[in-house]
């Protein structure tokens, strides 16, 4: 039994694994990534942060606070599901793994720190947060439900088609990384870039998002034609990565202000959340906890 605490809990994580992807852009954007020189603590003499490491000690101490409050909500879930594990072994564990992710994540921010912003560990610190925010969409939809499938499915080619969205979102993120890697935005003066080609690795992100774009509208128009439960997913997914694009292109010929960047990285989040929803909605679940012809899920 899924209580309206559990259901909110969940979103709440869903907004924090955003929001930890937030607050790390904006220690990038300020050029506060070694506002803390060290890590685990923030300086050699000092667990927090110092006046004279200033604002940027404090935003770059503030990212490390919340990595804490985002643990503190996991174990929180943690509690609230205990009782019911057995009926929802898919929402323990499902929460489990993202509060795994945060240890991983304190130690690879921590070699980005040692490695003073090097690119490609800074890349590394981003992609397991992005994973973290499709893991917790797929969680919150799954408070929804019983978590398990009606076995139904929705019909040819939705399903596959949910898979390639997925697959162009990952490919769009990866590629966004490695543009903001050569871009101006490192974090320090300190730092070195990643060393590829502005425009080229720029049209290398965006041009999977014109694919991305296409398999919506195409997903979009079958499952309209099908009466699919995918068509609210798929519209809410088509506004996202709309509006996602429109910024994206503003701001690179804008040279990437920092609150256009921000804003970017808001929407990579709900990007990712969204296309996770696609695909899940391809797979329906039962509401009712029995369910005949219901097919229990291990994924
Ligand atoms: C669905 C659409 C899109 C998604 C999900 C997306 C996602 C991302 C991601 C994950 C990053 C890396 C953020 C980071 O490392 O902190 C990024 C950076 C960037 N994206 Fe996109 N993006 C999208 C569309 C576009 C488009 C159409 C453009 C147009 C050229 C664009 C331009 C950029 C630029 C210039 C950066 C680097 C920002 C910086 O230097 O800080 N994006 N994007």
């Amino acid at each position: 039994m899924v209580t309206t605490k559990i259901r909110v809990a969940a979103w709440a994580m869903l907004i924090a694994q955003g929001g930890i992807i937030l607050s790390g852009g904006i220690v990038r954007l300020t050029g506060s990534g070694l506002g803390c020189t060290d890590w685990p603590k923030c300086t050699p003499d000092s667990l927090v942060t110092t006046p004279e490491m200033g604002i940027h000690g404090l935003i770059e101490f503030g990212n490390r606070t919340l990595a804490v409050a985002l643990a503190i909500l996991g174990v929180i879930i943690l509690l609230l599901l205990w009782k019911s594990r057995k009926q929802r072994p898919d929402l323990f564990w499902l929460n489990l793994g993202l509060l795994a992710i945060v240890p991983v994540q304190a130690i690879v921010g921590g070699i980005t720190v040692w490695t003073k912003l090097n690119p490609w560990v800074v890349a590394g610190h981003f992609v397991p947060s992005a994973i973290a925010v499709g893991v917790a969409a797929y969680f919150v939809r799954r408070t929804y439900d019983t978590g398990v499938r009606t076995g139904d499915k929705a019909p040819s080619p939705l399903p596959a088609l949910g898979w390639i969205i997925l697959a162009l979102t990952a490919i769009v993120v990866l590629f966004g990384v490695l543009t903001t890697g050569a871009g101006p935005h490192s974090g320090s003066t300190m730092s070195t870039r990643n060393g590829l080609d502005n425009v080229w690795i720029t049209r290398a992100h965006a041009f999977p998002v014109w694919l991305l774009i296409i398999a919506t509208i195409t997903s979009l128009v079958i499952a309209r034609k099908k009466h699919n439960v995918m068509v609210k997913p798929l519209i809410v997914l088509l506004i996202i990565e709309l509006a996602q694009g429109l910024i994206g292109y503003i701001q690179y010929f804008t040279g990437v202000p920092i609150v256009l960047v921000a804003f970017h990285m808001i929407g990579l989040s709900a990007t990712i959340a969204a296309s996770v929803a696609v695909l899940d909605s391809a797979y329906p679940r039962s509401t009712h906890a029995n369910t005949d012809h219901a097919v229990p899920v291990v994924r």
